[in-house]
């Protein structure tokens, strides 16, 4: 037999295959709102697509995906043309490709003499929201019509649907402009995606993938009464045709003609100014997150910022955008086919990415809960390389229909344990079993029992359970309890295995020579740790509660608890009425507490630790007590802190942050771009701060 070779396809032929391959996955992301690849794998493929046409630009057509945005809309939908065509934007990924940004926008505004020779470009940036793109169009004042992208020039109408979300005015505020058409994003907090998924699952109606699939699905109903079902949210970041502002406004993207403008009114002609004056005209503008930034560096500075804060914002972004505030020198920059010159979005590493589901296996927790745990094909998510996921519970697996060799979807935000969120059905070959929980524990074999009202199905082996203890001693050694560094998960394997160390207690008999004598352990390591355990006799008495791990005691219960009690035997002794007078403990909680040191194994373990001479120490009352109950609001942008950084910071001095003014207010934080707050607190005359003030206030001026 003759071996025939395959040949590598021509430029022109991977070109053809890639943007067959784009066009279909747009249809599924945009139309139908249930996408078969991650965005990383789009994205890969589309810049595949770019380089081959880079090369080889006799192969760039009209029609190419690289030079149109979406899909064609639905004819189900009127469809809209946009007076300003809806464009998407160019992406970075390196911090080269931001370097590279910063340097053509530099070099074109100095040739054109819009930057000094020194001089820095200052940039607005903003949040990449993971919604849709919506364009609202508002005449004389009033909402006449909302549309998606769609294929950039022509969108579906959503105007209906749009009227259902709250935040969106219906009538402007003020003079109104005779056309304004507002851009920006609809999307869903990830709160009200679960809520809808679980609401979804009750009706055994389809499951979301994700927010933007959810917001997407939402917003593109035929009904808009599921729409106003739905909880969606809008924030404006852009503006398309704009006709007659009232005086003072520049018009934007006309030039502005000569001598309209009066010196005594104030010119918007930046991004940031008309974002401003889009807030004051009533439409839901990002103003917590949107800053000014000069130069490459300042940027990068505000993509690492907004890189610690991502996972606790409370919806999904995918990146930052960085645009040239200046409008005059946008004009000069233009437009490429698809995008504009003067901005770029910098995407953060993906959170989501599909792999193979290899099998299913459960893992015991400290308290018997059984978690089904995904083994992966290993897979490249959110930074790192992933193997396994939580798979939550048995009713989440059935939920999500997911099944051993599956191609799956995994979601890995922040530090938080990456999951899987759910199969990729259009790749399951033929009908794989279901999983089904087994009935014995695969550590100690008692068996697994499942209350009724109950998600969790737990080990009945309790301490009995090998797993159970290894957890419950991990747990204890963690950070936020006795702090024992060393000791981590193999050499607690080692301890439990052999029988040597039985319960908490039997730590602090550990010796140097038997630790010494362990595997993967040398002298100067057992001789830390057993320094380290020595240093864990004298713990707060917050870390020692939370360190033996009662039910519902978290980090912070603990040391309210025990500042309240300020002993262990005063907390031991509390009746449920006695510790329901702790600060944020009710009932449940109570309960716990109560029900915990009533055990006398519970009880004897604390004795046992007193023979070992552990005796906790009283909890600090917290600090700069001035604070202490007092109720903050923050308005506007802080030029240093975000609002998350100071929120932390008043926290940690004792004060509360809240997100209305009232007559309770202790102080208003007030930052650039402040809104209606400001100027409620000063009709109640309540104290007014900007940041430095509030600095000098935590004592940190
Ligand atoms: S500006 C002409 N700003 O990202 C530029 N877009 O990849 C118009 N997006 O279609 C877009 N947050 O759906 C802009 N702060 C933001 C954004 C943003 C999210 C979306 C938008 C756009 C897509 C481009």
């Amino acid at each position: 037999m003759t071996d025939s070779k395959p040949t590598l396809p021509t430029p022109a032929e991977r070109a053809a295959v890639l943007r067959t391959e784009i066009e279909q996955h747009n249809v599924r992301y945009y139309t139908q709102d249930a996408p078969t690849v991650s965005d990383a794998d789009y994205d890969a493929l589309m810049r595949e697509l770019q380089a081959i046409e880079a090369e080889h630009p006799e192969l760039v057509t009209a029609e190419s995906p690289t030079q149109r945005v979406g899909a064609a809309p639905q004819a189900e939908f009127g469809s809209v043309r946009h007076a300003v065509p809806m464009l998407s934007l160019g992406n970075a990924f390196e911090e080269d490709d931001v370097t590279a940004f910063d340097k053509r926008v530099s070099d074109t505004l100095r040739n054109a003499g819009l930057l000094a020779a020194d001089a820095q470009v200052t940039y607005f940036c903003e949040l990449k929201l993971d919604g849709l793109a919506i364009s609202l169009r508002y005449e004389d004042g009033l909402l006449v019509q909302a549309a998606t992208r769609g294929d950039g020039q022509t969108g579906e109408d959503v105007t209906a649907n749009i009227r259902t979300i709250k935040e969106i005015p219906g009538r402007l505020k003020g003079p109104a402009p005779k056309v304004l058409e507002v851009r920006g994003e609809v999307l869903m907090t990830r709160a009200d995606f679960e809520r809808l998924n679980q609401a979804q699952a009750e009706r055994g109606e389809k499951i979301f993938v994700n927010p933007r699939n959810a917001a997407a699905g939402s917003l593109r109903q035929l009904d808009s009464r599921i729409t106003g079902q739905r909880r969606l949210t809008f924030f404006a970041y852009s503006w398309g045709e704009v006709q007659g502002l009232p005086r003072g406004e520049s018009d934007v993207y006309d030039e502005p003609a000569p001598g309209v403008r009066e010196a005594s009114t104030l010119p918007r002609d930046s991004h940031g100014d008309m974002l401003a004056w889009l807030a004051e005209i009533g439409l839901p503008v990002n103003v917590a997150h949107n800053h000014r930034a000069q130069g490459a560096a300042g940027l990068m500075a505000f993509y690492r910022q907004v890189g610690e804060i991502r996972a606790d914002l409370p919806y999904d972004i995918d990146g930052v955008v960085y645009k040239v505030d200046a409008l005059p020198a946008q004009r000069v920059l233009g437009f490429v086919a698809r995008a504009p010159r003067f901005a770029v979005a910098h995407k953060f590493p993906a959170e989501e990415a599909t792999t193979e589901l290899l099998g299913i296996e459960v893992q015991v927790g400290r308290t018997g809960a059984i978690t089904p745990v995904a083994r992966l094909a290993p897979v490249f998510v959110g930074g790192v390389t992933v193997t396994n996921a939580t798979l939550h519970n048995e009713d989440e697996i059935r939920r999500k229909d997911v099944r051993v060799g599956d191609t799956v979807i995994v979601r890995r935000a922040g530090d938080v344990i990456p999951e899987v969120v759910g199969p990729v059905l259009q790749k399951r070959e033929g009908d794989p079993p279901l999983f089904v929980m087994p009935t014995a524990c695969p550590v100690c074999g008692s068996a697994i029992e499942r209350l009724e009202d109950e998600a969790i199905a737990r080990c009945t082996g309790g301490l009995f359970c090998a797993a159970q203890r290894k957890q419950t001693l991990l747990h204890a050694a963690g950070r936020k309890a006795l702090d024992i560094e060393g000791l981590g998960e193999k050499l607690v394997d080692q301890l439990v295995e052999s029988g040597r160390v039985k319960s908490l207690a039997d730590l602090y008999s550990l010796k140097g020579a038997e630790l010494a004598a362990l595997d993967r352990m040398g002298e100067k390591s057992a001789e830390n740790l057993v320094q380290a355990i020595d240093k864990a006799r004298q713990p707060t008495l917050g870390r020692l509660l939370f360190a033996l791990g009662i039910r519902h005691v978290g980090e912070t219960t603990a040391r309210d608890t025990a500042r309240h009690f300020g002993s262990i035997d005063a907390v031991m002794n509390a009746d449920e009425e006695a510790l329901l007078a702790v600060p944020d403990v009710g009932p449940v909680v109570a309960g716990s507490i109560h029900r915990f040191f009533a055990e006398p194994h519970n009880r004897e373990i604390v004795d046992l630790l007193r023979q070992q001479g552990v005796e906790p120490v009283a909890e600090a009352q917290p600090q700069g007590t001035t604070l202490a109950g007092k109720t903050f609001v923050l308005t506007g942008t802080m030029p240093n802190w975000t609002r998350e950084e100071a929120t932390m910071h008043i926290q940690a001095a004792g004060g509360k942050v809240s997100g209305s003014v009232s007559k309770k207010t202790a102080y208003v934080v007030s930052g650039e771009d402040a809104g209606s707050k400001l100027k409620k607190a000063q009709e109640l005359g309540v104290t007014i701060l900007d940041e430095d003030g509030l600095k000098a206030l935590l004592g940190q001026g």
